[in-house]
């Protein structure tokens, strides 16, 4: 079977997690390879709603092996709450293997975060993190100080860094940040040995799963978190998470090499979202903007708040192809455009007097970029529609133009939240 990456190629909540979901039917392993429970994915069957963030969408069908690998950084408080809501819910995660080898979110990180984001703000520098001490947790991890889900089985050595960590970092929020929180090493380690207790069934060295399955022939598939724009190398820095969402982080954060993998696989949606800050040239502030946040419902699944909407960035789309090698695009979400008359599509930026057709590094170039728009023919309720045929052709149009500007393919095409509102190209 081939293996593939499913990666978001804008900037988050593409609508990554009902692509996995669908493909999950088919296959026998998820990855989860980078981020943490920064990442909100929804999944909708029936009119019943899911919300993962540390685990694989792919859990909710039964047997289906559900890897977070070791580029995953991991909040066990977190994970362990959403197996619990999952156990709830009825069904299985014994299928569940943690890497031995990830990150742990430790309570510090979360404050180092708040901490920093609450003092960028007063010169309004904050990045607008999702403040789950993501940025600090691989901070560590680049510094060599972090503590992996192995460290928590050797009792001395996990004392040890958590004693060390916890003198520095309190250090920190003291002098440098000047909080009030303090904290307590010895309190951490308890809670964390009990921790330990509940994953140890979990825990894996999920490189050797991914490669014996892949080996084997078997269906795996690779869930990105994030999305392209929010890479730490190729995103808007600063603004950005502090993971590889590409599909090159796939290979590192799962353990595996490049040459095992065969798909990679773009979700986009019909138009752009933003959430947190940083430049985003085709935003909509206006009642177009608003329009598709209702009706999208375009409010972040980890933090609530409200996305930013804006046009189609066919730049964007091109740059994501490029980057990460897609093979094909899954375009999500064109059913909520519906009854908008003329839709635009951003071909190009006006940059000092010339237009540009690359999407430039320097964000002060990238603030100065002014769309350059086609306008396209609207098209009104397709929620409904679940062939391509059936499309009406101003949908067609536009799918053709996009693929035609991204230069690749268009395989999947969401008309709803739900499992069966998908439309698949041959
Ligand atoms: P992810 O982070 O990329 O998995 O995406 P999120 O789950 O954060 O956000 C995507 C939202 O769009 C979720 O609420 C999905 O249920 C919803 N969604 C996904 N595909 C479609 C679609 O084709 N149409 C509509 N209307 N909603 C969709
Ligand atoms: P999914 O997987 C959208 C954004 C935050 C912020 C920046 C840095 O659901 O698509 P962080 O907490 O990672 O240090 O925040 O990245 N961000 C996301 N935006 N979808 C996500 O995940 C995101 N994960 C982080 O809003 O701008
Ligand atoms: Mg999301």
């Amino acid at each position: 079977m081939p293996t593939k990456v499913i990666i978001g190629a804008q900037w988050g909540d593409e609508g990554k997690a009902k692509i996995i979901d669908i493909l999950s039917e088919k296959a026998d392993v998820v990855v989860r390879c980078q981020g943490g429970n920064n990442a909100g994915h929804t999944v909708t069957v029936n009119e019943e709603v899911y919300k993962f963030h540390l685990i694989p969408s792919g859990i909710l069908y039964p047997g289906k092996t559900c890897v977070v690998g070791n580029g995953v950084v991991i909040d066990p408080e977190g994970i362990l709450g959403e197996i619990d809501h999952l156990v709830g819910k009825g069904i299985d995660v014994s299928t569940i293997k943690i890497s031995s080898r990830a990150h742990l979110v430790m309570p510090y990180h979360k404050a180092l975060d708040k901490a920093k984001e609450t003092l960028s703000a007063k010169e309004g520098k904050d990045i607008g993190t999702t403040m789950k001490g993501i940025g600090p947790c691989y901070m560590d991890k680049a510094e060599r100080t972090g503590i992996r889900v192995c460290d928590l089985y050797h009792d001395e050595v996990f004392k040890e860094k958590v004693r060390t960590n916890v003198k520095i970092k309190n250090a920190m929020l003291k002098h440098v940040y000047h909080q009030e929180v303090q904290f307590d090493a010895e309190v951490i380690i308890a809670d964390y040995m009990r921790y330990r207790e509940r994953l140890r069934t979990y825990i894996d060295d999920t490189t050797v799963i991914v490669y014996e399955a892949i080996k084997e022939g078997k269906d795996v598939l690779f869930e990105g978190a994030q999305g392209t724009l929010l890479d730490l190398d190729i995103g808007t820095y600063p603004y950005v998470t502090s993971s590889h969402p590409v599909t090159g982080g796939a290979c590192i954060g799962a353990g595996i090499g490049p040459t095992m993998i065969d798909e990679c696989i773009g979700v986009m949606k019909g138009y752009i979202t933003r959430v947190g800050k940083g430049p985003f040239p085709t935003e909509l502030e206006d009642e177009i903007g608003e329009r598709i946040r209702e009706e999208g419902h375009e409010y972040g699944t980890t933090t609530g708040r409200p996305r930013r909407c804006g046009w189609f960035d066919a730049i964007i789309g091109e740059f994501a192809v490029r980057t990460s090698g897609l093979t094909q695009i899954a375009l999500n979400k064109i059913d909520v455009l519906k009854d908008i008359e003329k839709i635009k599509i951003c071909v190009g930026y006006e940059l000092n007097g010339k237009v540009i057709k690359y999407f430039p590094a320097s964000l002060e170039d990238l603030e100065l970029c002014k769309p350059v728009y086609e306008e396209m023919e609207g098209w009104g309720d397709i929620s409904h529609i679940r062939t391509y045929e059936a499309l009406p052709d101003s949908v067609k149009k536009y799918l053709a133009r996009i693929e035609e500007l991204c230069g690749c393919k268009i395989t999947m095409v969401g008309v709803g939240p739900n499992r069966d509102q998908n439309i698949v190209i041959k």
